[in-house]
C-alpha cells in the first residue's frame, strides 16, 4: 500500500498546485477571452464544439492510460468509479461523449459528429496527452490529469455554457456542459489524491514532477486553443480574403453613395470622448461610417492644452493633421506636428497626441480597424483605467 496523505494536508498541499494553474497563461488564451467578451458567434461555438468532440469522445482512453499507470489497486478502483460515470452508469446511451454527440446535433445541427473533419491540431493535442500520461509515472500523470486537465474542465466549459446561453441557446440543451461543471470537480479531486496520496507525506520532494506535469497539460491546452482561435478567425476574414484574391470590386456606388467630407467638426459619428482633468486629458473622437471595408476613417479633436489617453490597439494608424500645432508621442519618442503632416503609428505601440498650440488641434486618422476588429482582444483598455500612472 502506498503511504497516504490526510485529508486536511491534502487540501493544504494542493493549493499551491491550484495556485499554480489560476496563474497559468491559458486562462488569457485568445479564445477564452473571446467566449467571455461574447465574441463567438453560434457557428464559432459549432467549430469549436466539434474539434473538442475528438478529445471528450477519446477521454476514456486518458483515463485508462492514468490506471494502467497506477500499481494501487484501490486507486484503480477510485478510478474505475469516474469512468463509470463517463460511461453513463447503467445507461450506455448516456454516456459523455454520446450527450457531446446529442447537444452537436440539437445545437448545431450536426447530425454525424464522428464525421467531423477534425484538424490535425485536434488530433496532435490528444495524441501529446495520451503520450505524456503512458510515458510518465503514476504521480506525474495523475498530476497531467487531475489538476491541468480535469480541474480545468469545468471552469472552461463554464466560458462555452455562459457564452451559448448568451446566444439564446436553452440551458437543456447545454447538459453535456452542466453535468461536467457540476461532476468535474469531484472527478479531478479524486485523481489529484491519488498523485498526492502517493508522495508519501513528502509533496514536497515531488513538487517539481507534479509541477511540470500540471504545466504541461495547460500547455497542451493552450496551444490547442490558439490554434482553433486562429481558424476561427481566419473563418472570419475569409471573405474579405476572397473579395480581394477573387478581384471582386467591393465598393458598388449603386449601395453606397460616393463619400466625401469637409473634416469639419461633428463630421463623423461621436464614437469615443474622455476628460479627465486632472491629468490635462480631454478628447473626442468621431468615426466616418462610409462602408470601407478595412480603412476606418476617424477624426480626434483635442482642446488646448489637452492630450487624449496614452494607448495601444492591434490596428495601425496613418494620422493627418487638420489643423492646430502638437506633439504626437509614440513610445519614447514624440515629433512636433502641425496642419499638413502625417505620421505613421504602428500597431500595438504606446501613443498619445498633445495640443501644443493655441486653438484645438484636429487630427484625421485612418486606420486598419476594419481588419483588425476581427481579432479578440484587439486594443489594450488597461490604459484607460491606469491614468495616473500613463504620464509616468
Ligand atoms: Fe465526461
Ligand atoms: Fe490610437
Amino acid at each position: 500500500m502506498q503511504g497516504t496523505v490526510t485529508s486536511v494536508s491534502k487540501a493544504r498541499v494542493g493549493e499551491r498546485f491550484e495556485e499554480l494553474v489560476s496563474k497559468h497563461p491559458l486562462w488569457q488564451n485568445p479564445l477564452l477571452v473571446a467566449c467571455s467578451k461574447n465574441e463567438l458567434s453560434l457557428k464559432d461555438y459549432g467549430y469549436l464544439i466539434a474539434q473538442h468532440f475528438y478529445y471528450s469522445r477519446g477521454f476514456t482512453r486518458l483515463l485508462s492510460a492514468l490506471m494502467m499507470q497506477c500499481d494501487d489497486d484501490k486507486f484503480r478502483a477510485e478510478l474505475s468509479h469516474n469512468l463509470w460515470e463517463e460511461a453513463g452508469e447503467e445507461n450506455m446511451e448516456e454516456r459523455h461523449s454520446n450527450l457531446l454527440r446529442k447537444m452537436m446535433n440539437d445545437v448545431f445541427d450536426i447530425a454525424n459528429p464522428d464525421g467531423t473533419d477534425f484538424k490535425t491540431y485536434t488530433v496532435t493535442y490528444f495524441d501529446e496527452c495520451l503520450r505524456f500520461l503512458k510515458n510518465t509515472n503514476s504521480i506525474g500523470a495523475a498530476a497531467f490529469l487531475g489538476w491541468g486537465t480535469e480541474g480545468v474542465v469545468a471552469n472552461i466549459y463554464e466560458y462555452w455554457f455562459e457564452g451559448l446561453k448568451g446566444l439564446g441557446v436553452e440551458e437543456e440543451a447545454l447538459r453535456y456542459l452542466s453535468l461536467h461543471m457540476e461532476c468535474d470537480d469531484e472527478h479531478a479531486e479524486v485523481i489529484e489524491n491519488i498523485a498526492l496520496s502517493q508522495c508519501n507525506d513528502d509533496v514536497s520532494s515531488h513538487a517539481q514532477e507534479i509541477e511540470a506535469a500540471i504545466n504541461k497539460a495547460l500547455d497542451l491546452r493552450d496551444e490547442y486553443f490558439r490554434a482553433i482561435y486562429q481558424d476561427i478567425t481566419t473563418a472570419k476574414i475569409e471573405p474579405l480574403v476572397s473579395a480581394i484574391c477573387g478581384k471582386q470590386p467591393y465598393y458598388k456606388v449603386e449601395d453606397v453613395p460616393l463619400f466625401s467630407s469637409s473634416l469639419t467638426q461633428n463630421s463623423g459619428v461621436k464614437l469615443y470622448s474622455n476628460q479627465q482633468q486632472d491629468d490635462g486629458i480631454n478628447f473626442e473622437v468621431s468615426r466616418f461610417n462610409i462602408g470601407c471595408e478595412v480603412m476606418d476613417p476617424r477624426l480626434l479633436e483635442i482642446p488646448e492644452g489637452c492630450r487624449n489617453e496614452c494607448h495601444k490597439h492591434a490596428h495601425e494608424s496613418m494620422f493627418y493633421v487638420v489643423s492646430g500645432e502638437g506633439r504626437v508621442h509614440i513610445a519614447d519618442e514624440h515629433i512636433e506636428v502641425s496642419a499638413g503632416q502625417l505620421i505613421y503609428v504602428p500597431r500595438w505601440v504606446d501613443h498619445y497626441s498633445e495640443n501644443t498650440g493655441e486653438g484645438k488641434l484636429t487630427i484625421l486618422a485612418i486606420t486598419d480597424f476594419g481588419l483588425t476588429k476581427h481579432f479578440s482582444n484587439n486594443t489594450d483598455f488597461s490604459y484607460r483605467k491606469k491614468q495616473q500612472e500613463q504620464v509616468a
